[in-house]
């Protein structure tokens, strides 16, 4: 089965695919922390993409594409977590799969207006240990985990991104609803009124 996780940041995508992994044994794929990573660890990729993530602008296409191919398991219950994030990603998505004999089954929709998405990401620290998400107010981290605040959560970042969300990412609603497999879920609710709003989406 292959979901595919669309929305703005901090519309809390990474959030609902932890607990899919922990209770219903999903893999997640998030382009986002794979970048992220090569970018700690200064890979080629990761020193390509540096600069455009702190700009809070889309890695190229064709970077991005090569590392899903390169990550995308063959067999199991997959979460694409960011990706794809424009057409020409979505139009390769479809011919990487079509090669295994599989499609996207359901694309999730997380629907939040900005002044949410910006106070959520102002509160996100993340255990650079884990990867695991918080929030200062909505998910403290527990006492004694130490956390950091992502370089692209500061404020004129994360506009920049929503700009860029609506501009690039947004056009694959459409893309998406004329071959009725998206799936709207209020992601403006607490995170366990949407974990369970996706589960019945799902059918899970
Ligand atoms: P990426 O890491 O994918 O960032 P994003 O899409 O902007 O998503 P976020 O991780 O910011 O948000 P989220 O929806 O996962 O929210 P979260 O669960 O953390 O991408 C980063 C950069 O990498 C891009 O800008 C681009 O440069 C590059 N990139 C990545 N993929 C790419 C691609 N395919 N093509 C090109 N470039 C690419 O939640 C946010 C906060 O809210 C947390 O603190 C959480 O605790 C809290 N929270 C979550 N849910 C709730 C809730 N229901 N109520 C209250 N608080 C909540």
């Amino acid at each position: 089965m292959i979901v595919v996780f669309l929305g703005p940041p901090g519309a809390g995508k990474g959030t609902q695919a932890q607990r899919l992994v922990e209770e219903k044994g999903f893999i997640h794929i998030s382009t986002g922390d794979l970048l992220r990573e090569a970018v700690k660890k200064g890979t080629e990729l990761g020193k390509k993409a540096k600069e455009y993530m702190e700009r809070g602008e889309l890695v190229p296409d064709e970077l991005i594409v090569a590392l899903i191919k390169e990550k995308l398991p063959e067999e199991g219950k997959v979460i694409l977590d960011g990706f794809p994030r424009t057409i020409a990603q979505a139009e390769a998505l479809d011919r990487m799969l079509a090669e295994l004999g599989k499609k996207v089954d359901a694309v999730v929709l997380f629907e939040v207006p900005d002044e949410v998405v910006v106070e959520r990401l102002s509160g996100r620290r993340v255990d650079p240990k884990t990867g695991k998400v918080y929030h200062v107010k909505y998910n403290p981290p527990p006492e004694g985990v130490e956390v950091v605040q992502r370089d692209d959560d500061r404020e004129e970042v994360v506009r920049r991104r929503l700009e860029v969300y609506r501009r690039q990412t947004a056009p694959l609603v459409e893309y998406y609803e004329r071959r009725g497999n998206l799936v709207r879920v209020d992601a403006s609710k607490s995170p366990d009124e949407v974990y369970g709003e996706i589960l019945t989406k799902l059918g899970l």
